[in-house]
């Protein structure tokens, strides 16, 4: 059946219909522990020259066909373009502003600047002369030093000497984090967005469905010995991971970069990027909230809002999911509450955070290894449906919501045909979200913050998505 594409960056989102649609099911994916296989390993890499030989990899046949991986992403996929991306204007301004009082570093332009290569490149560590190739297959798959002369035997061992096998979703969810959440090596910090580089927010769900793939499907042969509940699975085990990957760069952002503290990348842009002239959201949800409270008790009008993209709906799936609640809401809310004091403590949040990353490692383990049936992945539908309150905090819980209901939508299609699809309302939810952003011939969706947001037309489909799966006609014949 065909496959709502996810939108995975704020110009899909935002930009016209562009593949919309795609033909292919999923690969269902084999589950496994999460493993030790993405540590820096003690591996030299040898630069993608040495995968794209024709009888290796650059078979030029159909695209993502086996043989191709070369072919394949050579032509389509963005890693391949991300050290070109260090010679566009932005980059080269956005080095120099970077850079100012460094002579030496200023001299190397955006494209031998060690923390844009980082990311865009081979690594910092690595020679020169790969770098020009991108995100290059070691990034991904592991430094081929060590195995290039063996991954093609039958019986080759996935798990040693420094090859990283893809294949198992937690490994996978934790490569792309690196990058895409960003670490102690590569920060895309708030200095470095008002420099000029686009915001970092990472969803893996939609952006493992926007990838383009260079590998085949899995054959129905392999399907039988394989879990089927891969988006399922990869969308919860990506929100977690993603968490756990935001928490450790809080903790090396309060630890080790004590002048550009509190550090404004953890917030909610929109909170301070929009325009103040009422009527807008947050006045119709402060006059909500001020509605609800008590006597004597405080609205948050002002504050810091945290996380507001990692951790939105973390609340919500612990308790869809069999951890301690208790101990993991204490963690959370104590983490939370400090960071949403207008000068968060450095040494307590640096703690905190460490202890919050733990704790999202734990229930990591608990749902790696698990799998969803139609009935659970329903509930959990039901469940994110039901998140009203996460739609009205901004731009990035609507989203965020929305990104979860299409995952799940994807699942179910996937494991029962007998569902009937509730696409025109995600439709609707995916169009109110983009209509958040600047229009006209300035607009620059990727940079710009979507500072036009009403929570409304959202609810109103959530509403609808309730009442479609609570109908009889919620399955077909
Ligand atoms: C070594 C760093 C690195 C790793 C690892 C990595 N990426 Fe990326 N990714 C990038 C960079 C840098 C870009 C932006 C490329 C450009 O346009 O310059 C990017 C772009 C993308 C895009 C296109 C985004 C857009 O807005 O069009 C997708 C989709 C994507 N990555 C998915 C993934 C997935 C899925 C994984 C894990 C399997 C992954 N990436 C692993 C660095 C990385
Ligand atoms: C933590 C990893 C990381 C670091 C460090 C990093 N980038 Fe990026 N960069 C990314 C990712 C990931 C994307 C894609 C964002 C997306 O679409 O989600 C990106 C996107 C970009 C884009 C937009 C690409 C496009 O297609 O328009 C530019 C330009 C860019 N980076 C330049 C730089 C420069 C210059 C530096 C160094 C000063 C740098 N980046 C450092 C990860 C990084
Ligand atoms: C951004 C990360 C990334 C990059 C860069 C990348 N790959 Fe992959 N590759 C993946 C993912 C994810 C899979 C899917 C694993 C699965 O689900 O089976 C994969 C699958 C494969 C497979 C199928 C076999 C297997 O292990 O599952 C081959 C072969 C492969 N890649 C080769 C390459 C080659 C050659 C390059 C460089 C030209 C490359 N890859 C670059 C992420 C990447
Ligand atoms: C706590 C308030 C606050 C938060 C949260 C915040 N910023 Fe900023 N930002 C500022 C201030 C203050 C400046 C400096 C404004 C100036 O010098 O004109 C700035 C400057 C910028 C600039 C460069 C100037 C401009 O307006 O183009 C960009 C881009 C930017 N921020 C993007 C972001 C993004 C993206 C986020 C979310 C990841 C974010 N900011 C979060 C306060 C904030």
């Amino acid at each position: 059946m065909s496959r709502l594409l996810l939108p995975s960056s704020l110009i899909v989102i935002a930009g016209s219909l562009v593949a919309l649609w795609v033909g292919q099911p999923q690969a269902a994916e084999r589950l496994a522990p999460v493993g030790d296989a993405t540590k820096k390993a003690p591996f030299e890499p040898l630069g993608v020259s040495s995968c794209a030989s024709m009888a290796c990899h650059h078979g030029n046949g159909e695209r993502g066909s086996v043989g191709s991986e070369y072919s394949t992403w050579v032509a389509v996929d963005p890693h391949a373009k991300a050290y070109g991306s260090l010679y566009k204007p932005e980059s080269i301004r956005m080095h120099e502003i970077m850079a100012k009082d460094d002579k030496v570093l200023l001299e190397t332009g955006a494209h031998g600047n060690p923390l844009c290569l980082q990311c865009h490149g081979m690594g910092k560590a690595a020679p020169e002369a790969q770098h020009a190739d991108g995100v290059g297959c070691e990034r991904c798959h592991g430094n081929a030093e060590k195995w290039k002369a063996t991954h093609y035997q039958n019986g080759f061992d996935r798990t040693k000497d420094g090859f990283v096998d893809l294949r198992m979703l937690p490994v996978r969810v934790e490569t792309c984090v690196k990058c895409h959440v960003g670490d102690a090596s590569g920060d895309v910090d708030h200095d470095l967005i008002a420099a000029g580089h686009p915001r970092l927010r990472f969803e893996y769900a939609a952006y493992y469905a926007n990838y383009p793939k260079h590998w085949a499907e899995v054959t129905e042969g392999e399907k039988k010995n394989k879990s089927k509940d891969d988006e399922v699975c990869g969308w919860l085990l990506g929100q977690i991971v993603s968490a756990r990957c935001a928490a450790e760069l809080l903790a090396h952002r309060a630890t080790n970069k004590p002048d550009s503290w509190p550090e404004f990348a953890e917030f909610d842009c929109a909170a301070c990027h929009h325009g103040l002239a009422p009527p807008n959201f947050r006045n119709e949800r402060d006059l909500e909230l001020a509605k609800k409270a008590k006597p004597g008790e405080k609205i948050p009008l002002g504050r810091m809002p945290y996380g507001t993209w990692y951790n939105p709906l973390l609340p919500t799936l612990a308790g869809a999911t069999k951890i301690d609640r208790e101990k993991f809401d204490a963690s959370r809310e104590r983490l939370d509450k400090l960071m949403r004091k207008n000068v968060p403590s450095k040494a307590m949040v640096s703690t905190e955070a460490k202890t919050f990353a733990e704790e999202l490692r734990v229930w990591e383990k608990a749902v790696a290894d698990r799998s969803f049936d139609p009935t659970e992945t329903r509930a959990l539908i039901k469940v994110l449906a039901g998140r009203k309150d996460t739609v009205d905090s901004g731009w990035d819980g609507g989203t965020q919501v929305y990104l979860g209901l299409a995952a799940l939508h994807h699942g179910l299609m996937d494991l029962d045909q007998k569902q009937k699809p509730f696409r025109e309302h995600l439709l609707n939810m995916r169009k109110t979200l983009g209509d958040a952003y600047p229009k006209g011939a300035k607009a620059r969706p990727r940079y710009d913050v979507p500072s036009d947001y009403h929570p409304a037309p959202l609810t109103t489909s959530l509403k609808k998505i309730l009442e479609h799966l609570e109908s009889k006609n919620a399955t077909r014949d």
